[in-house]
């Protein structure tokens, strides 16, 4: 093959990988996030008591202030040292939230208390094969960094599934405290969803939790 050619094929090879590489973000700024409000919500036994799975969401957006208290009740900061309001196996604190939402794929940021973006793409679809995936304002996908986690394979699975269900469960309670609707899913194309984030080979999907007022 004649060298010129060699050369176009190599630049289309390069330029396509980086496409893959580096999803745009274009047009998407970092969300800064409230401060909670640590006086709002029912009592913890009201909570329990209507805490529960809800398959049928409006397409009504969630607002900052709710977005705001649904992070950090999920896995934000409650205390000067860095430790969260859901417990991780030896502080490894590897789950990470991605948030899902119309205008795009934003990361939670509990130092920062903001959302960073990701990717300027809707791929509520994708979060889950059940229909109602993709009418839910929000889905949140819990992605665990292995990379954080000194151990073997067996345990960096366990720990990050049981660490995640904590996570989950404060959502939970959020969403029944403030008469939301959610479910936790664990129906989804994980693999596939992992390519159309772009994560890296350390970071897995584990579950999908998508939230949103009752249809
Ligand atoms: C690990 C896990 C995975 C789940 N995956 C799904 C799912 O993919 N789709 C779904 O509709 N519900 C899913 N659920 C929700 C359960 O079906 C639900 O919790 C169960 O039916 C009990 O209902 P309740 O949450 O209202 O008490 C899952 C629950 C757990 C704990």
């Amino acid at each position: 093959m004649k060298p010129f050619l060699l050369c176009v094929i190599a630049i289309l090879i390069i330029t396509s990988c980086a496409s893959e590489t580096t999803p745009s973000t274009e047009g998407m700024e970092p969300i800064k996030l409230n401060s909670p409000d640590l006086t709002r919500g029912k009592l913890l036994m009201q909570a329990l008591k209507e805490r529960k799975s809800t398959r049928s969401f409006s397409s009504k957006e969630l607002n900052l202030d709710i977005l705001s208290n649904i992070l950090w009740a999920a896995h934000g900061i409650n205390r000067p040292d860095g430790r969260r309001t859901s417990p991780t196996a030896v502080n490894w604190q590897e789950i990470e939230i991605y948030l899902a939402m119309e205008k795009g794929l934003y990361v939670y940021k509990p130092q920062e208390h903001l959302l960073a973006p990701v990717m300027a793409k809707d791929i509520r679809e994708f979060t889950g094969v059940q229909d109602f995936t993709k009418d839910a304002p929000l889905n949140l996908i819990y992605v665990a960094d292995f990379s954080k986690m000194e151990t073997k394979r067996d345990d960096q699975l366990f720990y990050s599934a049981t660490d995640t269900a904590f996570i989950s469960q404060n959502v939970y309670l959020f969403c029944a405290s403030e008469g939301l609707a959610t479910v936790i899913l664990g129906w989804v194309e994980k693999n596939k969803l992992a390519r159309i984030m772009n994560l890296k080979k350390h970071q897995k999907v584990i579950l999908t939790q998508p939230v949103g007022f009752p249809r």
